[in-house]
C-alpha cells in the first residue's frame, strides 16, 4: 500500500483536545518499557530532547522514570504545547526538569548542548519529508547520545488499517479514530526507514518492529 500523508501538524484545538484526554497509558509506559529493552540497564542523566512530544506525557514518563534527567520537548503545533504547560504545571514531581519549546522541526530554536538520548514517539510519519527526523538527529546528537524513535508501521492495506482502528480504538471517539487510521496510511515501512537512514549517513540506527503496528528505531549515530 502506498503511503498517505496526513496533516503535519496537529494543531487543531478540539483535535489536540482529544489527543490529551485519549488514554495511552498502556502504549506509552510501553515505549518508556521498549527504551529500557533497547539500552538495558542505562541509566540516563543529562538532557533529554523529545521530538514532536505533543500534550507531553511521554516527555513526563521519561522524567520521572529518570530523575536525573532534564527532559526539552519540541512541538510544532502551539495547542500541544499549551497542553504540555498546563499539564507542567500541575505536575508536582517533574515538572521543574520538563520543558516545552513551540517550534516547528527543523528551524525551533533547539538549544545545542550535549543530549544524552533524543526520543520520539510518532512524529516520525507526520513528517511529509522525513529527512527532517534525520537531518534533526543528526544536528544535535553527538556520539554517545541515545537514539530511540517509536513509531507506528504501515499495515499492507486499508483493510487491515481498518481492522486495527477496529482492535486498538474500538471505544475512542472519532476524532481519535480517524487520526489512527490516516496515521497508519501515512507510516513508513522498515525497508523505507532503513534507506532514510542509509541516505542521512546513519549507520549507528537500526529498525525493528515491536508489534502488528509499531516500530523502533534505535542506536547511536555512528
Ligand atoms: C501523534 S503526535 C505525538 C505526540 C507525542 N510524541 C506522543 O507520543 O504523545 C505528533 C506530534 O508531532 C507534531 N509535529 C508534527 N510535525 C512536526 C514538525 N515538523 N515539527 C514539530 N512538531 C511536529 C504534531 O503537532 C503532534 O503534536
Amino acid at each position: 500500500m502506498q503511503r498517505v500523508t496526513e496533516p503535519e501538524l496537529m494543531d487543531e484545538r478540539s483535535q489536540a483536545e482529544a489527543y490529551a484526554l485519549a488514554d495511552f497509558n498502556e502504549a506509552h509506559s510501553r515505549i518508556v518499557e521498549a527504551f529500557g529493552a533497547y539500552f538495558p540497564g542505562i541509566e540516563l542523566a543529562g538532557n533529554l530532547l523529545d521530538l514532536g512530544c505533543g500534550p507531553g506525557d511521554i516527555s513526563f514518563r521519561f522524567a520521572a522514570r529518570f530523575p536525573a534527567s532534564t527532559v526539552i520537548g519540541v512541538d510544532g503545533a502551539a495547542a500541544m504545547i499549551e497542553l504540555a504547560n498546563q499539564r507542567k504545571a500541575r505536575a508536582a514531581a517533574t515538572g521543574e526538569r520538563v520543558s516545552f519549546i513551540d517550534g516547528l522541526i527543523p528551524g525551533a530554536a533547539i538549544p545545542r548542548i550535549p543530549y544524552a538520548a533524543i526520543i520520539s514517539n510518532s512524529l516520525l510519519h507526520h513528517l511529509h519529508d522525513p529527512r527532517v527526523m534525520w537531518e534533526t538527529i543528526a544536528r544535535y546528537a553527538g556520539g554517545d547520545t541515545l537514539i530511540f524513535v517509536a513509531d507506528l508501521l504501515r499495515p499492507p492495506s486499508t483493510a487491515e488499517a481498518r481492522r486495527l482502528v477496529d482492535e486498538y480504538a474500538a471505544g475512542e471517539p472519532d476524532i481519535l479514530r480517524r487520526d489512527f487510521y490516516n496515521s497508519l496510511l501515512a507510516a513508513f515501512e522498515p525497508r523505507e526507514i532503513e534507506a532514510q537512514l542509509a541516505a542521512a549517513g546513519l549507520p549507528g540506527l537500526s529498525v525493528g518492529v515491536i508489534s502488528d503496528r509499531h516500530l523502533v528505531v534505535h542506536g547511536i549515530r555512528g
